[in-house]
């Protein structure tokens, strides 16, 4: 058998071929190169300076700047035609595949130039160190985080998944809700909206009466507890869980007497009447009552004070668990530097939408907590995400949080704070993390806290609006938000800048 060598010409030439085949050989390339030259004569592609912005490559031609730069226009090589098995070996590493084509549409893959899907659903179970749906968004004001949050919500209800939106300080997710059928409820002075945050969700199948009983009341305890500690900046006494727990039984008993749910101003009243709390707890020599004044005028704050007339009534909306979305503006409470309202009215609405996300049969669900950066300083809230968060494979929810920086989660505490803690670990329960532009000062914190690479950081200072990095479960894909015209009408927040 004659040995047969073969190179990676153009084409294919054995160098044991006689001469009249290697001439026709010859021939077939020089037809082959004078069509492709014409063919890419045909079609000149466009300046990029002509091009879409969504269209625009990542790198300008001659590569990256710096010494290992992925450079494309200089090489002079003659045009290779090869099949595609045989083009993976010769250049594996250039772009990562994709994720997939299950999912909800996001944009353009900007490195393998395709479509790029992503559903947290869909990926866990089948991608290595996927371990929980939660996604973290970072990027400064302007850069289309909320466009994103917006569209993934969107598209998402198409897949039947329900969206919540607990907190929604700037009210722009109103018109959102009402372009997919969805429903909002306005909390603020002077609207109709009241929330009763002690409402109790309705008990699943198969939970016993008694078991289902104390769940609840956990629910509200840590609930009246997160209020507490918000208003008076700092954590409860022991007394003071005691006068919590004795004032919340009380009230839940008096309720129940006149069938119907508890209030904050049942609980409030025992709470601000020493001689009913000790008679209550049992032990008129206890002083309960006077450990709890402190816990009487933090609660009457969200009774009689500044948020009077929002959590202190029956709810004037019932959850509706077919609504394909839900959202709490909070918009109209006003943007003073002082976010205390904010977050009491966010805890409060939280708990509310918790009780109901709570049912394990509710299908698969969204939580999007959009300018969530505003109320991480508050480690009662952060205490409630972090619970929301653990509970979220079980419950089929995957939690979205907005944030500007990075450091945004170091500002919930000095370092080896509980507030600190919380927010850390509420960043390593983010198997998904997407970066829009950061600040030119904020890159080496976001590379620290995401162990991003050098590479990764220079496309991170390098992104336009709508284009992010998303890394997820540790690879990483730079992608074009792609928003449709119908989306970007709805969407919009730079109306009155224009
Ligand atoms: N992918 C995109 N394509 C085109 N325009 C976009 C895109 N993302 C955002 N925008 C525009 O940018 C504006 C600001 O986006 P927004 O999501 O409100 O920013 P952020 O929440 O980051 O402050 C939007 O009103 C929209 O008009
Ligand atoms: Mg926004």
């Amino acid at each position: 058998m004659s040995l047969r060598r073969a190179t990676a010409s153009p084409l294919f030439t054995p160098a044991a071929e006689d001469r009249a085949a290697r001439k026709a050989a010859r021939h077939q390339l020089t037809r082959a190169t004078s069509r492709a030259r014409r063919a890419a004569q045909a079609h000149t592609p466009a300046a990029v300076g002509d091009m879409h912005p969504e269209l625009r490559p990542q790198y300008p031609a001659v590569g990256r700047p710096g010494p290992a730069s992925g450079r494309g226009g200089h090489l002079k090589l003659p045009a290779h035609r090869v099949t595609t098995a045989t083009a993976c070996g010769a250049y594996p590493f250039l772009a990562e595949g994709g994720l997939g084509s299950e999912g909800i549409y996001v944009g353009r893959d900007l490195h393998a130039e395709g479509a790029y899907c992503f559903d947290p659903f869909a990926l866990y179970g089948k991608l290595d160190g996927f371990t929980n749906p939660n996604i973290l968004l970072a990027g400064i004001i302007g850069m289309g985080k909320s466009a994103l949050a917006k569209s993934l919500a969107v598209r998402a209800t198409s897949f039947r998944y329900r969206v919540y939106v607990p907190c929604d300080p700037k009210g722009e997710w109103s018109a959102v809700s009402a372009a997919v059928g969805g429903t909002t409820i306005a909390l603020g002075p002077g609207l109709p909206g009241r929330l009763n945050p002690l409402d109790a969700p309705a008990r699943p199948d198969g939970v016993p009466e008694d078991d289902w009983a104390s769940e609840v009341r956990k629910r509200r305890l840590l609930l009246l507890g997160s209020l507490a500690r918000t208003v008076l900046h700092r954590d409860l006494a022991p007394m003071e869980h005691t006068a919590l727990d004795v004032a919340l039984d009380h009230a839940n008993a008096v309720a129940m007497a006149e069938h119907r749910t508890p209030l904050l101003p049942d609980v409030a009243r025992v709470l601000g009447n020493p001689h009913a709390l000790d008679a209550a707890y049992g032990d008129p020599a206890s002083r309960l009552g006077a450990a709890a004044e402190d816990l009487a005028h933090a609660l009457r704050r969200l009774i009689a004070g500044d948020l009077g007339g929002l959590f202190d009534a029956p709810s004037t909306a019932v959850f509706d668990p077919t609504s394909p979305m839900l959202t709490i503006d909070l918009s109209r409470l006003g943007s003073s530097g002082d976010d205390t309202a904010l977050v009491l009215a966010m805890t409060c609405a939280s708990a509310w939408m918790e009780s109901a996300l709570a049912d394990p049969t509710g299908g698969r669900r969204w939580v999007i907590y959009d300018e969530a950066w505003r109320v991480m300083r508050h480690t009662a809230l952060l205490e409630r995400m972090q619970s929301q968060w653990k509970l979220s494979r079980g419950l089929g929810i995957a939690n979205l949080l907005v944030i500007h920086r990075l450091s945004d989660l170091l500002s919930a505490g000095d370092a080896g704070s509980r507030g600190r803690a919380l927010a850390e670990g509420l960043l390593a329960d983010c198997s998904t993390r997407i970066v829009y532009r950061q600040e030119a000062d904020q890159l080496a914190a976001a590379a620290g806290l995401l162990g991003l690479t050098g590479v990764e950081t220079e496309a991170v200072s390098a992104l336009t609006k709508g284009r992010g990095l998303w890394r997820v479960a540790g690879r990483s894909f730079v992608v074009q938000h792609i928003l449709h015209p119908a989306e970007l009408q709805v969407f919009d927040t730079d109306t009155r800048m224009r």
